[in-house]
């Protein structure tokens, strides 16, 4: 079965879906995204997913005139259910000339397809693998809480982690901790979890508002506040966050351990909670 798409309100096998070179999503990265998961058919935090689409949707003031939640549906229905995530991206449309003004009134390109994703955490925390991670300065601009796809930032900053030898980049602006290059960032501190409040240089993840709303639901202090950079580097326990990788630990930043170099126990007890949580949303 030819792998089926979403193209300005056509499902189409994905080699006919063709986009214009004058599209301004290409021409200007204007555009937005959102990346969500299914699992067993079922959507992962869809209405938070949403929510986010059309925050970003108004603040750069492109149309909303879908339902989103009934698209991302019926394409991974089309695509076989199962555990999957759907990208999902608007741009504000086409237009004649490329002019960074633009025409009021254009008809947004709406693209979507789905890929397969491994279940959240392996469906076992023990089988995650830690990862390492290096410190790189966020040279991003300032909003930062919008989804656009552009992201060539974000593929600098990552790039330079894996020329370092690393997996991912840990970013610090004005020494302050803001996020990962594609993933939110928590620390563990004295038995609690800290991470940067949600604001204009960070994408508010959906995943960590779950972990934090999981653990507060379990007792476990958690602290949304500015993080200097020499917490991060102290702190006990590192973990990043994102849809399509859940909790994964940092074992080591740059020539240092992260705690003791190995999955710390906050991550086993959180890592837990969300496995299931998981296993509730496939159940359901
Ligand atoms: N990225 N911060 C950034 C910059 C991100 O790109 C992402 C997700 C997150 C985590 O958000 P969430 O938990 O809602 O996935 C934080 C997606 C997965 C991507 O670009 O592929």
């Amino acid at each position: 079965m030819s792998e089926t798409v979403f193209l300005n309100g056509a499902y189409l096998p994905r080699e006919r879906a063709l986009v214009s070179a004058f599209d301004r999503g290409f021409l200007f990265a204007d555009a937005v995204y959102e990346v969500i998961p299914f699992y067993a058919g079922k959507g992962f935090r869809l209405v938070e997913h949403v929510e986010r689409l059309q925050r970003s949707l108004r603040a750069v003031a492109i149309a909303d005139r879908l339902d989103w939640a009934a698209l991302c549906e019926e394409l991974v229905a089309r695509n076989g259910g199962g555990d999957q995530a759907v990208y999902l991206q608007v741009t504000r449309g086409c237009e004649a000339q490329r002019n960074h003004r633009y025409s009021e009134g254009l008809e947004p390109t709406v693209f979507a397809y789905c890929y397969a994703i491994p279940a959240a955490l392996e469906g076992d925390p023990e089988r995650v693998a830690g990862i390492t991670a290096t410190l790189i300065d966020d040279i991003r601009w300032q909003r930062c809480d919008i989804k656009s796809t552009a992201l060539l930032a974000n593929v600098m900053m990552l790039q330079q982690a894996l020329t370092a030898g690393a997996q991912e980049a840990i970013l610090v602006r004005d020494g302050l901790l803001t996020e990962g290059s594609a993933c939110n960032v928590l620390i563990v501190e004295q038995g609690g979890i800290v991470t940067p409040a949600n604001g204009p240089f960070i994408l508010g993840g959906t995943t960590r508002d779950l972990v934090l709303e999981l653990a507060t639901a379990d007792g476990i202090c958690c602290r949304e506040e500015a993080v200097a950079v020499e917490r991060v580097k102290c702190a006990d326990e590192i973990w990043i966050t994102s849809s399509t990788r859940g909790i994964v630990p940092v074992l080591r930043l740059d020539d240092q351990l992260v705690g003791t170099g190995r999955k710390g126990p906050l991550w086993a007890r959180v890592a837990n909670l969300y496995r299931q949580f998981e296993q509730q949303v496939r159940q359901a």
